[in-house]
């Protein structure tokens, strides 16, 4: 038995979450929607730290400013009461029609000027509910048609809207930073910024990129057929891993947004123990200390019961590879098995202290090629120690 979750597990759910009602292409909703208040009550009551949002998880999207403030008001008082964070807010820009080609890359100026309006004001409303982290996920920006964008342009405008919204935190002395989370596809047939390299990419070109980190989502990096793990661990070595959407997915499919675990399971054991445990050869390197925020769907076929029983399984699954990821790192037999695999070895520099190209052409070091050829490095055997841990 796994024990409760607690606040200080940092555990944090989207609203949407919990809230999806089931919708998808080919049928409507199993569920009923609840008020946001009445999911974040219960996830508290669970053992949650925190949630995130979207601006039309809670107020319609033509809400008027009244609308807007009294519903958000109500929304943060009930967490304040339930002892819950609002860690992260985040704007829709994918549901209505007017944002079908997009909403800082569509061709219409009209929809990008209105699309980066609507950004400016989910800002404002992040710093106003207390959020630290504002997530921008791109889904409609992107193309099904190559001949239907100016590619150049596209990254421009993406650019000049990424920039603007860093810019108007900056201006307004904001505690707020921006995550880009990358997807390949879904729903648009390519989608810009496809995976957690092309964003790193994007970022480096931003006038206010300082502020500008990522939000990779498990199933997101699968879809494109990436390791989950690598792409946490290069954002992370490149100061960037802002916040995290954890997930399932089980193979090249539709974006399935399962309980995290309920996709490659040993995969998630690897996530967890880089989170929880570090780099095993860089104990000073990066760690991530944010949120261990959940992204998925409860499954159509589940009721409200399911739904809160999928929100338990995200934590309880989470803590129990916490548990077994500790113990991995702990067994002596793994600490050797590392040893022999040479994983401490990679952290020694390559060069010698002051050593130069010119100095290391100019003398072999007796390495003996035919030798280093044989060598075998265990790592069979290391990966069968993760399994014994995780199953055993
Ligand atoms: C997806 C995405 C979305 C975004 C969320 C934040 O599954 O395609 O993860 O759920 O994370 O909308 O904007
Ligand atoms: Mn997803
Ligand atoms: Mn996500």
């Amino acid at each position: 038995m796994v024990r409760e979750p607690t606040p200080a597990d940092k555990f944090s759910f989207g609203l949407w979450t919990v809230g999806w009602t089931g919708t998808d292409p080919f049928g409507g909703p199993t569920r009923p929607a609840l008020d946001p208040w009445e999911y974040s009550d219960r996830l508290a009551e669970l053992g949650a730290w925190g949630i995130t949002f979207h601006d039309n998880d809670v107020f319609p999207f033509e809400a008027d400013d009244a609308t807007r403030d009294r519903i958000a008001g109500r929304l943060k008082d009930a967490t304040d009461r339930a002892g819950l964070v609002i860690e992260m807010v985040t704007t829709n820009t994918f549901s209505h029609p007017i944002f079908k080609d997009g909403g800082l890359t569509s061709n219409d100026r009209g929809v990008r000027r209105y699309g980066l309006r609507k950004i400016l004001r989910a800002v404002d409303l992040a710093v106003q509910v207390g959020a630290t982290t504002f997530v921008m996920w791109g889904g409609r920006e992107g193309a099904e048609y190559d001949g239907s964008k100016d590619l150049v342009a596209a990254f421009d405008r993406y650019r000049e809207g990424l920039d603007t919204v860093a810019g108007y935190i900056k201006s307004q002395g904001y505690d707020l930073r921006i995550a880009l989370e990358p997807k390949p596809n879904e729903p648009r047939g390519d989608i810009f910024l496809p995976t957690v390299g092309h964003a790193l990419a994007l970022i480096a070109e931003l006038e206010h990129g300082d502020i500008v980190g990522l939000n990779p989502e498990t199933g997101h990096e699968q879809m494109a057929n990436l390791n989950y793990t690598h792409a946490l661990a290069q954002a992370l070595w490149s100061g960037k891993l802002f916040h995290i959407d954890l997930n399932g997915q089980r193979g090249l499919k539709y974006d399935q947004d399962l309980v995290f675990g309920h996709g490659d399971l040993l995969s998630a054991f690897f996530t967890v123990d880089l989170l929880e445990n570090g780099f095993p050869a860089s104990p000073e390197g990066p760690r991530y200390t944010g949120p261990r925020h959940f992204d998925y769907k409860p499954s159509r076929t589940e009721h409200l019961d399911g739904v809160w029983e999928s929100a338990k399984a995200s934590m309880s699954t989470y803590l129990m590879l916490a548990e077994r990821a500790r113990a991995f790192r702990a067994d002596p037999r793994v600490q050797d098995a590392m040893a022999y695999a040479g994983v401490f070895e990679l952290a020694e520099p390559t060069l010698a202290a002051g050593e130069t190209a010119a100095e290391l052409l100019a003398h072999d070091d007796g390495f003996d090629v035919t030798k280093a050829a044989e060598r075998d490095y265990g790592f069979v055997r290391l990966q069968q120690l993760a399994v014994e841990h995780l199953v055993g």
